[in-house]
């Protein structure tokens, strides 16, 4: 299992960059990165937040492991409120509303290219990957009151340690 960095290291506010090669490496790292997202637990996991700057996530939303190379949101419309965590801010969840819909454009592991329409929770895991991948973290998307609440308890845990 791979370390999770947490809410206030560096590498969760830096945009990945693309993956250029789909080689062995990256194919090892997405093992890891899905063995690291079932013991967390957690339904989605983007690289950097592995440390590694690149762009890619894994998710699982029910229906069994999958990795998206340089993922892309091409079309998203609605909008659907969901209580939304995440492994990098651990224990804390606020109410937040997104598109529900959207189009992710990618590759998979074989390089070939994939395009998933997606709503709900697997449309929410989407945005919250790319969000990461952009090095945009769900805090940025709460409501300014929801976000004063969440750095007072953040900066008191930065206190205790
Ligand atoms: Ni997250």
């Amino acid at each position: 299992m791979l370390p999770i960095r947490q809410y206030g290291d560096p590498v969760l506010k830096q945009p990945t960059k693309e993956v250029d090669e789909i080689d062995g490496r990256v194919a090892k790292l997405v093992d890891e990165m899905i063995e690291t997202m079932y013991e967390a637990p957690g339904v989605g996991l983007a690289a950097n937040q592995v440390g590694v700057q690149r762009r890619l996530f894994v998710y699982d939303v029910g229906e069994g492991a999958a990795a998206i190379i340089n993922p892309r949101i091409v079309e998203s419309s609605g909008e659907w409120a969901y209580e939304e965590g995440c492994l990098s801010v651990p224990g804390l969840s606020w109410t937040i509303v997104r598109p529900n819909h959207v189009h992710l454009v990618g590759l998979d592991l074989d390089g070939r290219e994939v395009s998933i329409e997606a709503s709900e929770l697997e449309g929410r895991v989407f945005q919250h990957e790319l969000d990461h991948l952009d090095g945009t973290l769900l805090l940025e998307r709460l409501e300014p009151e929801q976000r004063r609440e969440a750095l007072t308890i953040l900066r008191s845990r930065a206190v205790a340690g």
